[in-house]
């Protein structure tokens, strides 16, 4: 098939609503992104769209309409919500979602009772609806998975060949789809977030609520209430991953990652190739240009691309809800005190790990010795000490730590009231001290609470053996002290359960093992 480039002067239109009448595909322009049309009416030719997009047949398409009254012999009934809806946002990015009437077919609702109709704001859109004089069914005019089309040439390297025509109507507005909402429950909910925000809906109709799924992705055994948010989306070839990091603390990360791109903003003060998408603050700036930077990566060619991270308010959702899919839910977060949380057995071999981190340039935060540090500097901690466990774990003005250990050793009520008086002083002066890329070397992670300020949490473990040796050599005592401490602890499943990732201490080699993690969470 040879797909004609039609122009949007009123004979090609003209043309292009007779190709659509007769069962053919026009790729036309929309405020949003460019559509792949079909008329809505004819089962055979919708059944072309999901062929050419390689789209799953359970993902239902919109059906546009030129006129508000064109919606009426569409659904079963206009709800008074409904109508206050179209009164006062169509034409504009906005799709509701309705029960279907009879004339709507299986095909365009992907075996769904209801139909999402929608009126766009772009005059040639509409111009084409009416020269079809039918309903035109169009998803995004991109093959099933890639960034939807902000351009007609991205229409082109997609669907060249696929279908009969399409209207190269320059780039659009807004650039990213249209706001989805269905008003079936009571409370509507929005299905997918676009130019028209909540704030905006909720100002004519009430309270509305956003699916989980917009925000946080679905678990495999969740169903959808919009099927299209189940499938892989908006992915260049590149490997997209979100940061959560301020300005200053992005830049740093991704200047130091000389072999990835960055995905940032105008004004970014960045020194590795990059790729931006609008203004910080100008949300509609990021939605224009966000599919365009996106199909842009694939062509400087690096494996991996760093994206800063979009608001998730206003405009912005719309942002973050395509960028976080585009990256398939993987997000480096920096605001976090700890960029890692690393705990495990006694004597598993910690120390080592913690060297390798410090060569590999992480800062590492000792917290045996933030503990030292606060015995011996914090007043006010020691004077609640003495309160609760008495005058004689102090030595000569110094805490006697043997004397305390020997207090709450084999006593779980002292040992709690200890930890509360201890681990909330230690992690304060830990937090002080993180900055940048930061490893929390803490035994007692899991005790503390602390995993909730770690981005990830890495577990080393070793054999009991090797552990029971190592323990007796570092500090001099004998087998039944040490297998005492280590029957104190939390057992191997424990942490093996809690943790993002395990280091097994067993001989294998543990500089590979934490290089494939770093390749991981990086
Ligand atoms: O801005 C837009 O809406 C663009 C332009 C071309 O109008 N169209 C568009 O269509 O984005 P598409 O097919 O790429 O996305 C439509 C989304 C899909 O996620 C689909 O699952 C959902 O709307 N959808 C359609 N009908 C639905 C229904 N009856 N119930 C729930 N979700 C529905
Ligand atoms: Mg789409």
């Amino acid at each position: 098939m040879n797909t004609k480039i039609l122009s949007t002067d009123e004979y090609d239109i003209a043309l292009a609503g007779e190709i659509i009448r007769n069962g053919g595909l026009v790729a036309f322009p929309t405020e949003t992104v460019y559509g792949l049309g079909a008329n809505a009416l004819d089962d055979h030719a919708v059944k072309k769209i999901y062929a050419a997009k390689g789209r799953p047949s359970d993902n239902p398409l919109i059906v546009h309409i030129s006129k508000k009254e064109d919606i009426v012999p569409l659904v079963k009934e206009i709800t008074p919500k409904a109508q206050a809806l179209i009164d006062a946002f169509f034409p504009s990015p906005l799709t509701i979602i309705l029960p279907k009437s009879g004339i709507i077919g299986n095909t365009v609702s992907g075996g769904l009772d209801t139909v999402a109709v929608r009126m766009p704001e772009n005059e040639i859109a509409r111009k084409l609806i009416q020269a079809a004089g039918c309903p035109i069914a169009a998803p995004s005019a991109n093959t099933s998975g890639l960034p939807s089309p902000t351009k007609a040439k991205y229409v082109i390297d997609d669907m060249n060949g696929r279908i009969d025509a399409v209207i190269d109507g320059g780039d659009c507005k807004f650039g990213v789809e249209s706001t989805v909402i269905t008003l079936v429950p009571d409370t509507p909910v929005i299905l997918r977030p676009g130019a028209v925000t909540q704030e905006m809906i909720e100002a004519v109709i009430g309270r509305v609520s956003i699916d989980k799924a917009v925000l946080e992705g679905m678990k495999n055994d969740e169903t959808a209430a919009s099927p299209g948010m189940k499938y892989k989306h908006y992915s260049p070839k590149t490997k997209v991953v979100i940061v959560n990091a301020d300005k200053g603390e992005y830049e740093n990360f991704v200047n130091a990652r000389k072999n990835a791109a960055a995905l940032c903003y105008e004004g970014d003060n960045v020194t590795i190739k990059k790729v931006t998408y609008g203004r910080e603050e100008d949300a509609l700036s990021q939605a224009r240009e966000l599919f365009d930077a996106l199909r842009r990566l694939d062509e400087i060619g690096v494996g991996k691309v760093y994206a800063r991270i979009p608001q998730t308010n206003g405009v912005g959702m719309a942002v973050y809800n395509r960028l976080i899919r585009a990256a398939a839910f993987n997000v480096i977060d920096l605001k976090k005190p700890f960029t890692i949380g690393l705990t495990g057995q006694t004597g598993a071999g910690k120390g080592f790990v913690c060297r390798y981190f410090r060569e590999l340039g992480f800062t590492v935060i000792d917290s045996d010795a933030v503990v030292k540090y606060i015995y011996a500097q914090n007043a006010e901690l020691l004077r609640r000490l003495c309160d609760e466990f008495g005058q004689d774990i102090i030595e000569k003005g110094v805490l006697d730590r043997k004397r305390l250990a020997e207090i709450v050793f084999n006593d779980s009520v002292k040992l709690k009231k200890l930890n509360s008086i201890v681990h909330p002083a230690v992690m304060e002066e830990c937090k002080k001290r993180a900055h940048g890329l930061c490893v929390l070397d803490a035994p007692q992670l899991f005790e503390a609470g602390a995993q909730r300020d770690c981005y990830k949490i890495i577990s080393v473990t070793a054999p009991t053996g090797l552990r029971m040796q190592r323990i007796i050599e570092r500090d001099g005592i004998t087998a039944d002290m040490a297998m005492s401490r280590i029957n104190a602890q939390l057992s191997e499943e424990f942490y093996t359960d809690h943790s993002d990732f395990v280091i097994k201490n067993d001989g294998s080699d543990i500089k590979i093992q934490i290089d494939r993690i770093l390749e991981e969470i990086l």
